[in-house]
């Protein structure tokens, strides 16, 4: 019976364990996380989602401090049009953290940045090509373009002296959003290294409908891109994600003809996530029913939780003289809008709840938005209960080492 560790993922002459941990953002796919998949000789991911905020908790800067410093006069103020990033600054927190993943890189694996769109920073070009250039700057081994059409985002480094060499891929979670990226990016003679399928079962925002996400599957998604891609001769890794629980769920998208698969859920059980331990018990404790998919995010995107999520509900004022990484360009947040209708419409009231958005930058960075895999209720099977009732936490080199190995759908627990 095969398993995981009789295939190997290939980008050239390179090989590696077809197992890449996928980009959680704000800090939960931590730089100890992405060293750990990189050492045991396969791709982690870390992410750049609030990348200044991430540099002032790991390396002591204050770029956040410094940035509300600066908009303090505007807090109250609901037009945040004027709240923009300090290019130099995000370059700066970016090669920070990059720059330490890469220093620290041991092994025979890679380190990947996932890179999300939506994250517009109320300037969307120029701050996605300072995320993306610093990010090849700073030494990353490849970049994971994800949450959106990133129809332009080639372009942005098109003229970066490591565009070619550092591996560059997408996430679609469709056929037709990968024909649009490759038409789109046709005239800059640079296929994707690699196209990541993301199905409808995946953590964070999903590329789905909130009424749709349920009548697709990842498996027939993942056929049509590599039916595409034979008959135009183009030799891309796929690379499935999302509900890929065991090494047998994983060997399975092998032998499909999957280069290596995309995985997540299961390493936010482990204790290099960056998740605080509270919450990671919150996670392996769920049950089916404890987790819903919602529109709560302002990216317009359904995105995944538990239901407990402090989040949900909750209506501060918005945050974006500190933080504003969801603002489009023009000041806007779809969690302005519904803020500011609860306190017109709650006159004097000390505290509104807002329930049909998040306000997703405080939410991620207190670590009050959970947003978990569709299979989080099953990482309870994958570990052991303690006599206090909580579970134990796994090493992310037990649950890799489970996923390149374990056949017959067995999960292995800890010793
Ligand atoms: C807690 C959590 C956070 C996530 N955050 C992001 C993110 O910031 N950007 C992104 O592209 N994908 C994100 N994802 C999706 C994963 O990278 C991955 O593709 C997907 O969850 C794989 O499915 P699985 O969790 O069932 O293994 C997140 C997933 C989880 C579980």
């Amino acid at each position: 019976m095969k398993c995981v560790d009789d295939f190997r993922l290939r980008f050239g002459k390179q090989e590696f364990v077809p197992i890449m941990v996928g980009g959680m953002g704000v800090d939960i796919s931590t730089v100890d996380l992405a060293l750990e998949a990189a050492r045991l000789g396969g791709i982690g991911h870390i992410s750049d989602a609030m990348v200044q905020t991430v540099s002032d908790r790991r390396d002591q800067t204050h770029f956040t401090k410094e940035k509300l410093k600066l908009y303090k006069y505007n807090v109250a103020n609901s037009d945040k049009s004027k709240v923009m990033f300090d290019l130099g600054r995000l370059r700066e927190a970016t090669h920070n953290h990059v720059g330490r993943a890469m220093q620290a890189k041991r092994g025979s694996g890679m380190i990947f940045v996932n890179c999300m769109e939506k994250l517009t920073m109320n300037a969307p070009k120029d701050t996605l090509r300072v995320r993306l250039a610093s990010a090849l700057d700073a030494g990353i081994d490849g970049i994971t373009l994800s949450a959106g059409l990133h129809l332009g985002s080639f372009g942005l480094i098109a003229d970066h002296p490591r565009f070619r060499d550092a591996k560059l891929g997408i996430i679609v979670s469709s056929l037709r959003a990968l024909q649009l990226f490759l038409r789109k990016n046709a005239r800059l003679n640079r296929a994707p290294d690699y196209i990541v399928v993301e199905g409808p079962l995946a953590g964070g925002h999903l590329g789905f409908g909130i009424d749709d996400w349920r009548e697709y599957d990842l498996r027939t998604i993942v056929a049509e891109i590599l039916q595409y891609l034979k008959t135009e001769q183009l030799d891309i890794p796929v690379i499935p994600a999302g509900g890929i629980f065991t090494g047998s769920d994983a060997t399975s998208y092998l032998e499909m003809g999957a280069a290596a698969v995309q995985v997540a859920t299961r390493f936010t059980a482990t204790r290099e996530c960056g998740l605080p331990d509270k919450v990671k018990q919150e996670y392996i404790k769920a049950r089916e029913d404890d987790i819903e998919v919602n529109m709560i995010s302002p990216t317009g995107y359904p995105m995944r939780m538990l239901k407990s999520s402090p989040a949900i509900g909750d209506g501060i004022r918005p945050n974006c003289e500190a933080y504003g990484y969801l603002l489009d360009g023009s000041g806007n947040c779809a969690y302005i809008t519904a803020y500011n209708r609860e306190v017109a419409a709650h006159p004097g009231a000390k505290k509104v709840s807002v329930m049909d958005k998040t306000c997703l930058c405080t939410a991620m960075r207190n670590f009050d938005c959970w947003t978990c895999g569709h299979y989080t209720y099953r990482l309870k099977d994958t570990t052991r209960q303690l006599p206090d009732g909580s579970y134990q936490l796994l090493t992310a080199e037990h649950v890799f080492r489970d996923y390149q190995f374990s056949v017959d759908n067995k999960v292995a627990l800890p010793a």
